[in-house]
């Protein structure tokens, strides 16, 4: 049975149980202790006085200072409106050149256009609109239909070879699948547009044939990409001459769009992206060319 003793170090009761020979002190609760219990009790009751706090039959007690989530949310979206607001119509209303020149807004165009980038058309683009096979790279200076504000924004709103009915159209015959050129003019017309570009002749390009497929371009291809292979922006064909290459420069690749033929699809935009969310596009696309990301 416990039995209570006094302890001949401190003084104090014990609370007479005992384990194993330790027995424990019978001693008060700190005043501490006690303090911290006081102080957390009054500042619930002066929190319920505040604040929203006990829910009634009907309501609830609503606090004297009237703090109310979902009226200070409206107030921030409020806030965020007129924000927002406050450059939505400069971007809506200055040309393209002014916002280009504007510091404030192009960072504007940046941080918002990203977004907007990366959900409907990094897909294709990829993610930093560097391109990949089929699908042209948005960072060089190489433009099928031009570099120019309003052009990139009209290719935007109507897509290429799309289903909007102002569509961009663009296509290169199949020269080889329809037989107008034979595999051997194919062959060497490939290795003359290579070399257009720069490409040293490999092993099996003659460097003959060079001369001969000039022809063969002068008559089959210069009406679209341009005597000289520089391209042409009216048709969307585009510079043989770069190092821009949406489909491969490979002798190989060069063979298949020649004997296929090549036509991109490029979806257009208008009603599903807004005016506002097209020219935030074109910009920040232009941007992504100009600041070389
Ligand atoms: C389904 C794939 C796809 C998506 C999504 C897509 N594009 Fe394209 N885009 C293309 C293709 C393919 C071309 C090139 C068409 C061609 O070869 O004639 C192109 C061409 C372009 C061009 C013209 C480039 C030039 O050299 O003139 C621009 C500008 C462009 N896209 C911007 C965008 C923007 C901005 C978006 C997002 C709103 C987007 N694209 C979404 C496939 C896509
Ligand atoms: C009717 C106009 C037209 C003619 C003629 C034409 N092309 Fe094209 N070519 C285009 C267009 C448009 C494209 C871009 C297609 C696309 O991106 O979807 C293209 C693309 C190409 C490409 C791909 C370039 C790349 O960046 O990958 C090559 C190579 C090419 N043409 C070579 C030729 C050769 C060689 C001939 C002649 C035998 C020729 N083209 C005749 C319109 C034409």
């Amino acid at each position: 049975m416990a039995v209570a003793q006094r302890d001949p170090h401190t003084g104090y009761t014990t609370t007479g149980h005992e384990w194993n020979g330790i027995t424990e002190l019978n001693r008060p609760v700190p005043k501490v202790i006690w303090l911290f219990l006081a102080a957390t009790i009054i500042f619930s009751v002066i929190y319920w006085v505040l604040m929203p706090a006990w829910p009634l039959v009907e309501t609830y007690t609503k606090g004297v200072l009237g703090v109310d989530q979902r009226s200070s949310l409206a107030e921030n979206l409020r806030i965020a409106a007129a924000d927002r607001a406050s450059w939505t119509q400069q971007i809506e209303t200055r040309n393209f050149a002014e916002i280009q020149a504007d510091d404030s807004l192009m960072q504007i165009v940046r941080n918002t256009g990203r977004p907007l980038f990366e959900d409907n058309c990094a897909t294709c683009h990829g993610m930093k609109g560097q391109g990949g096979h089929g699908f042209p790279r948005l960072t060089d200076d190489a433009w099928l239909w031009g570099a120019d504000p309003a052009t990139v924004a009209e290719t935007i709103r109507v897509g290429i070879n799309s289903t909007h009915n102002e569509t961009r159209v663009s296509q290169m015959q199949a020269f080889g699948r329809d037989g107008i050129l034979d595999r051997a003019a194919i062959l060497d017309v490939v290795t003359y547009v290579r070399s257009l570009a720069g490409a040293e002749p490999t092993g099996d390009e003659r460097s003959d044939s060079i001369a001969a497929a000039a022809e063969v371009f002068a008559a089959n291809c210069a009406a679209c990409h341009g005597e000289s292979g520089t391209g042409n922006t009216e048709l969307g064909a585009p510079d043989l001459t770069d190092e821009s290459w949406i489909y491969g420069g490979d002798r190989q690749s060069v063979y298949t769009t020649v004997y296929r033929g090549r036509q991109g699809h490029m979806p257009h935009w208008e009603g599903r992206l807004s005016a506002l969310e097209r020219k935030l596009l074109t910009l920040f696309v232009l941007d992504l060319g100009a600041t070389k990301q």
